[in-house]
């Protein structure tokens, strides 16, 4: 698990062309068996350790995430959902979506007032915000189908976790101390007892134990899914949201389903990448944008180069535009994926960026502008002895979610329906109508941005990744993809590097600290709108090097950890 340098390795292996960087400096965790990234050290050695009991990249995928549910609990969760894409060692891949659900009582206009606003904090803010969560369905669902140890054995460090406790690290008493986490979770008395220890918030070091969680954990390791849906936890669940004007029942719990559906996919530069499909719009929407950049010479014109930047962003910009227009739930709507990844439908796209100066996102389609979302999802990658990979994101949406915490149950519970437009239809100021596809309906799922990708050359594993942030997720990978492929970065170098992020609306640049002001003035003078933002994403990611080396990128945004073996 030694971190180490090897210049003469990174500079060999950019000699043999098309083969990513490895390693360069700074240099990622190296390991030969298996390796876990995630956001959260006692989360990666809780997947690690399954791997090294003979558990698969999938076992150690989902003790990751519920320990995460346990350790990280502004994104971790068990009252929330999210997707998890598999690659098998043979190459087959599949893509598991356990997104939440609107309730049965849900309806388009449930945000609105009588005069047709939307009404403030309404789809964020409390129960009302919640949706069926996927998680427990999703994980079991993936421990019955493709993990090799039993489900109690996978789920045995969450409890222990939760039961004996574990140390405070640094962020998360930064996190649980934070202004917006301390208003949000002292509206909720049962969030206030136990993430705020009733207005003495944990500091670092300390033990934060967690009773409740452990046995609504300790139930779903002994009855599985079906506990969580119909059991014990599902009754009182269902009991605390009539109680506090939640819309989830009974009837909404047992009718969950996980959806197993085919990743989407496409090429660049060789690579093969295969990303999440709708009702995630992250995959369409990476493969649109690399489709456009594909015949841009971004090497030439170099990593971080006002040039490189341009082109990406107005690819970002066309890309995002169709997002808002076309992406929702495929089993609710027609998404059209085929044509927007389609690399004809790319040159059209190309053809209308003007190479000196930025397109007028109003002009490029029009409509309402998307809100920016939180960055507070999570994501994990496991690479485990026999090549299987699983890139896992998922998330309460925003941090801590809608910040209530079922009562006795110790879990928060999501705010996704934030993630529909709340008020679809309504024409903009050009007459277009936007948000149709992701409007709230009973049953559907809310469109996401969550990019879980694995990326392969020759046949060959070569990266898997993804990120926390709302629509910023999507371009995070895309600006991790550009820096391996194009740019010949190592790993940890694509995952250290500054990000960009352009969304169509608002119509501005965001770009993180670490671009040289002369970058920043050519691109002001282009005509695009900087804004400095203090971090983007966090995309915990693993390189496989030619000869089968695992390489191990954590984000240092959030303090993530990679450990290997
Ligand atoms: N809630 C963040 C996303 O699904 O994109």
């Amino acid at each position: 698990m030694k971190r180490y340098r090897s210049t003469a390795a990174a500079v060999a292996m950019l000699l043999l062309g098309t083969a990513l960087a490895w390693p360069a400096s700074p240099a990622p965790v190296r390991a030969r068996h298996g390796m876990v990234v995630s956001v959260e050290q006692h989360a990666s050695q809780a997947g690690v350790d399954i791997l090294k009991q003979g558990g698969s990249a999938v076992d150690a995928a989902i003790a990751t995430a519920l320990a995460l549910a346990v350790t990280h609990p502004s994104a971790g969760n068990i009252g929330g959902g999210g997707f998890l894409l598999i690659r098998f060692a043979d190459g087959r891949t599949t893509f598991l979506d356990f997104r939440e659900r609107a309730p049965a009582a849900a309806s388009r206009d449930m945000y609105l007032d009588a005069s047709g606003k939307v009404i403030a904090e309404a789809s964020t803010v409390g129960p009302k915000a919640a949706g069926v969560p996927g998680t427990v369905a999703g994980l079991e669902y993936a421990s019955r189908k493709y993990g090799k140890l039993p489900w109690k054995r996978v789920v045995a460090p969450a409890v222990r976790l939760a039961a004996r406790g574990f140390p405070v690290s640094y962020e998360l008493a930064r996190s649980l101390s934070s202004a917006g986490t301390t208003k949000l979770l002292s509206r909720f008395p049962e969030s206030k007892r136990i993430f705020l220890r009733d207005g003495r918030p944990y500091q670092e070091g300390e033990k934060f134990v967690q009773r409740d969680l452990a046995r609504t954990l300790k139930r779903i390791q002994g009855g599985g899914a079906r506990e969580f849906y119909q059991g014990e936890t599902a009754r009182r669940l269902a009991a605390f949201m009539q109680k506090a004007g939640g819309l989830t029942t009974l009837a909404d719990l047992e009718g969950y389903k996980v959806v197993e559906r085919a990743p989407v996919s496409g090429s660049y530069h060789g690579y093969q990448i295969t990303s999440a499909p709708p009702p995630s719009s992250g995959g369409t929407v990476l493969l649109e944008m690399l489709n456009i950049l594909e015949a841009v010479p971004l090497a030439e014109k170099g990593a971080q180069s006002a040039d490189a930047i341009h082109w990406t962003t107005e690819a970002m910009r066309r890309a995002f535009a169709d997002r808002a227009r076309y992406l929702g739930d495929p089993d609710f709507v027609k998404v059209p994926v085929r044509g927007l990844i389609d690399k004809k439908y790319a040159e059209k796209l190309r053809a209308s960026i003007d190479p000196q100066r930025a397109s007028l996102s109003s002009a490029v389609g029009a409509g309402d502008p998307l809100p920016y979302e939180s960055a507070e999802t999570t994501h994990l990658s496991v690479i485990d002895k026999d090549g299987n990979a699983a890139a896992l994101t998922y998330t309460l949406n925003g941090g801590y979610g809608c910040g209530v915490t079922a009562e006795g149950l110790g879990f928060l519970l999501n705010n996704e329906m934030d993630d529909f437009s709340s008020k679809p239809g309504v024409p903009n100021m050009y007459g277009l109508i936007q948000g149709e596809a992701n409007a709230i309906a009973p049953g559907k799922r809310p469109l996401s941005a969550m990019t879980p990708t694995i990326v392969t050359h020759e046949g060959k594993l070569a990266l898997v990744t993804g990120s926390p942030g709302g629509p910023t997720i999507i371009n995070t990978v895309l600006n991790i993809l550009l820096d391996v492929i194009d740019y010949k970065m190592g790993v940890q170098q694509a995952v250290d590097a500054p990000r960009f992020h352009h969304q169509w609306l608002p119509d501005e640049l965001r770009v993180e600290p670490g671009f040289s002001p002369d970058t920043l003035a050519l691109l002001k003078g282009r005509g695009h709108k900087v804004v400095t933002r203090s971090s983007i994403g966090d995309a915990h990611s693993i390189a496989v090097a030619p000869d089968g080396l695992l390489l191990g990128a954590a984000d240092p945004r959030l303090g993530g950890k990679a450990i290997g073996y």
